[in-house]
C-alpha cells in the first residue's frame, strides 16, 4: 500500500509495508572493507590518526573498519543531520552532537556511510579545516552516482558507487528503521511522496 499514512504507528506501518531488497551482500561489504582498511593502514603508517565516525549512519562501518586497522588510532564521533525522516536531502547540514577532541594538528579521517549531494561531507571537511586539522581525508562506504559529480569533494577511499536510489541497512536508516541489517538494501513499498 502506498499513499498517506496517519500520524502515529508509523514504525509498525514501515515494518509491515516496506520491504528491504538486498543490493550489496554482507560478504561483498566485508571483503571490500578488508581492502579499504589495508589502504588506510598503509597510508597512515606512522601518523597520529583520528578516525571521525559521522553518526548515525556510519557506526557499523566505523566499527568494522577500525577493527581491521593495525595502526594506532583514536576514534571520535560527530552527529549531523540533513535528511529528517524522509528520503530526500534538505541540503542544510546541522551538527547535532560535536566532537570531543581538539583536532588541531591531527590527521582526520572522516568516515561516511554514503555521499549523495555531497553537502554533508563538504560541510564536515570545511569544519575540520577551520578547526586546524593537519589533514582531512574522506572514507565513504557508498557514493550515489549523480549528475553534479564535479561538485563533490574527492572521496579518498570509496567502497561502492551505486545508482541514485534510496538505500538502507548496514547503519543506514529509513525513518530510523533498518540500520541493523548486515547488508545494504533498496526499499520497495515506499509511499510515492517518499515521506511518512
Ligand atoms: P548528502 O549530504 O546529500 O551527501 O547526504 C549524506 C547523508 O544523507 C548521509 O550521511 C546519510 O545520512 C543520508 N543519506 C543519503 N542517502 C541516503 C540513503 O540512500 N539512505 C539513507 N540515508 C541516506
Amino acid at each position: 500500500m502506498t499513499g498517506h499514512w496517519e500520524h502515529g504507528d508509523t514504525t509498525t506501518q514501515i515494518r509491515r509495508e516496506i520491504t528491504p531488497q538486498p543490493l550489496l551482500s554482507a560478504e561483498r561489504l566485508q571483503s571490500r572493507i578488508d581492502e579499504l582498511a589495508a589502504a588506510v593502514d598503509s597510508d597512515y603508517a606512522g601518523e597520529n590518526l583520528l578516525v571521525v565516525c559521522v553518526l548515525k549512519g556510519s557506526y557499523i562501518f566505523t566499527a568494522d573498519l577500525t577493527r581491521r586497522l593495525t595502526i594506532p588510532h583514536e576514534i571520535d564521533f560527530i552527529a549531523v543531520s540533513s535528511y529528517g525522516d524522509g528520503t530526500t536531502s534538505s541540503g542544510e547540514v546541522k551538527v547535532t552532537q560535536d566532537l570531543q577532541s581538539d583536532i588541531r594538528g591531527r590527521h582526520v579521517l572522516l568516515v561516511e556511510d554514503i555521499v549523495d549531494t555531497g553537502a554533508t561531507i563538504r560541510f564536515l571537511v570545511a569544519a575540520c579545516e577551520e578547526r586546524g586539522a593537519a589533514s582531512v581525508r574522506i572514507i565513504s562506504l557508498l557514493k550515489k552516482k549523480s549528475a553534479d559529480e564535479e561538485d563533490l569533494p574527492e572521496i579518498d577511499y570509496l567502497g561502492f558507487t551505486i545508482l541514485p536510489v534510496f538505500v538502507v541497512g548496514y547503519g543506514l536508516d529509513y525513518a530510523e528503521q533498518f540500520r541493523h541489517l548486515p547488508y545494504v538494501a533498496t526499499l520497495s513499498g515506499l509511499p510515492e511522496s517518499g515521506e511518512i
